[in-house]
């Protein structure tokens, strides 16, 4: 080994150093995910001269802070700037993680097309494909206009030299593990902690001392040899994920941290033959297919972020073959759906314990907001009983474990959006119901139907 280097290993997933490999990580609790890197102990200890630096610093009091308005560019893209908190910040460092061949570098593609056309200076590097074959992306995607630039680049010295000269306003890097630093601090190879740690720390410096904003795409590798996203979490401004089944057409990007606005919130897309394609009405757009007067579907409302989604939830129970019942839980929490199963067979004496159970969210879509429960919980009733439930009904609440129904937030936006739908029937928590009452904002147009328990509700589908 060179002199001054030391070995240590990082945890791939999130990122924990240890001086000697172990089995499982103690901070996230992955197993195999440790892996050897040499550093250079010069690295540090640099980080000690910084650290003495630092005493002489002044403090501020939070009153004389100026507050300046934070300066946001739109993408022209209702969907992302919304995930993003109302469109790109100056200066941001905005990370887009997901599974290779989810659509990552489409999208970003799309976004340089829009800024592009406005006039916005962007530089698009790309460290994975050529000029040509951006250029045939490009082509199904639609015209672009003269202010991009396009850079197939990988060493961050020639990229920073770049972005000096030409100082665009949006940088897209795509993708971070592929970027490396010929630097003698950091050898160790392409994609692994340090280095992507240390490119995200120099795009860092560039997004913030020169107001640029930077997009930076990161491949999620569950096993793999590319360091994930998960280690970059803390050090940029916003995460976003793309998600979603590569066989199915649309995709999600789901804002997981944001210093620029709320998190949680997401965008909803179609991977169509030319480029990505915003889903304005995601609950239309969910419950396209739904079947009639079929037992075991029941229509629920999620809340992700500001917007309420309606989904279809699908039970099957049948009666068990084997010793010990199969269940399967699709798109939601397997364990929730175990404990939503035990309250009924406690609260209702449904004998569930001799069938197998198989609960789906349809559309593929994950969703773990408690307010789905009371419609796994009356899909599993419909299917036990073999009692179709009106396709015009929809549902929402918190199921506890002694089968009582709990209030969820922002109820009037639920039964708004079902109204908007065509719902003629709501089954919601009383308690929600009764607030909506003493504030007199109930929705007019749709019959509110408020429980209190599991039983009620099953009542109330089954009259
Ligand atoms: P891509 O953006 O390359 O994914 P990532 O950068 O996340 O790895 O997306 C590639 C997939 O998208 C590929 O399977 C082809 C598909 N695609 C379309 O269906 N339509 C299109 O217009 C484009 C550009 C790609
Ligand atoms: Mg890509």
């Amino acid at each position: 080994m060179p002199k001054g280097k030391t070995t240590v290993f990082f945890c791939q997933e999130c990122g924990y150093e240890s001086s000697k490999w172990m089995g499982q990580c103690p901070a996230c609790r992955e197993w195999n995910t440790f892996v050897e890197e040499t550093i250079d102990k010069k690295s540090a200890a640099k980080g000690g001269r910084v650290a003495a630096k630092t005493t002489e610093a002044k403090t501020v009091p939070l009153s004389q802070i100026e507050m300046t308005q934070d300066k946001r560019m739109s993408t022209d893209m209702k969907e992302l700037d919304r995930v993003l908190g109302g469109g790109i910040v100056q200066g941001s460092l905005v990370l887009v993680g997901g599974d290779p061949g989810i659509g990552k570098s489409t999208l970003l593609l799309q976004v340089c097309r829009n800024l592009s056309e406005k006039g916005v200076r962007v530089l698009y590097i790309s460290g994975e494909e050529s000029l040509q074959q951006i250029k045939i992306r490009a082509e199904r995607i639609g015209t672009f206009g003269d202010s991009l630039a396009l850079l197939c680049e990988t060493n961050l010295d020639t990229i920073k030299s770049v972005i000096d000269r030409e100082k665009p306003q949006i940088v897209i890097i795509d993708s971070i593990q592929n970027m490396t630093m010929y630097n003698e601090e950091v050898s160790s190879a392409p994609g692994s902690v340090s280095q992507v740690r240390e490119s995200t720390g120099v795009f860092m410096q560039i997004a913030k001392g020169m107001g640029i904003s930077i997009f930076i795409v990161g491949h999620v590798t569950k096993e793999g040899v590319v360091a994930g996203p998960r280690v970059l979490e803390h050090m940029v401004d916003t995460v976003l994920y793309f998600e979603g089944d590569r066989h199915a057409a649309y995709r999600i990007l789901r804002g997981v941290k944001n210093r620029f606005g709320s998190t949680n919130e997401i965008g909803v897309f179609e991977m169509r033959q030319n480029g990505l394609m915003e889903v304005e009405n995601p609950s239309e757009y969910m419950l396209s297919g739904k079947p009639e007067g079929a037992s075991g579907s029941v229509v629920a409302c999620s809340m992700e972020g500001t917007r309420p989604i309606l989904v279809e939830v699908q039970a099957l129970v049948c009666h068990s073959n084997f010793g010990i019942p199969r269940r399967t839980a699709a798109g939601t929490d397997f364990n929730r759906v175990n404990l939503l199963m035990a309250v009924l067979e406690k609260r209702l004496g449904l004998k569930l314990g001799d069938c197998d159970a198989y609960v789906n969210i349809a559309g593929g879509v994950k969703m773990n907001e408690p307010a789905i429960d009371l419609g796994i919980v009356l899909a599993i009733i419909s299917s036990y009983r073999e009692r179709p439930i009106d396709e015009k009904t929809i549902c929402f609440g918190e199921v506890g474990l002694s089968g009582e129904v709990r209030a969820v937030s922002m109820a009037e936006q639920r039964v708004t959006e079902a109204k908007k739908l065509g719902f003629n029937e709501c089954i919601l928590p009383q308690v929600s119901l009764d607030s909506m009452k003493d504030s007199g904002t109930v929705p007019k147009g749709i019959r509110l139907t408020g429980v209190r328990s599991v039983k009620d509700a099953m009542d109330a589908i089954l009259k």
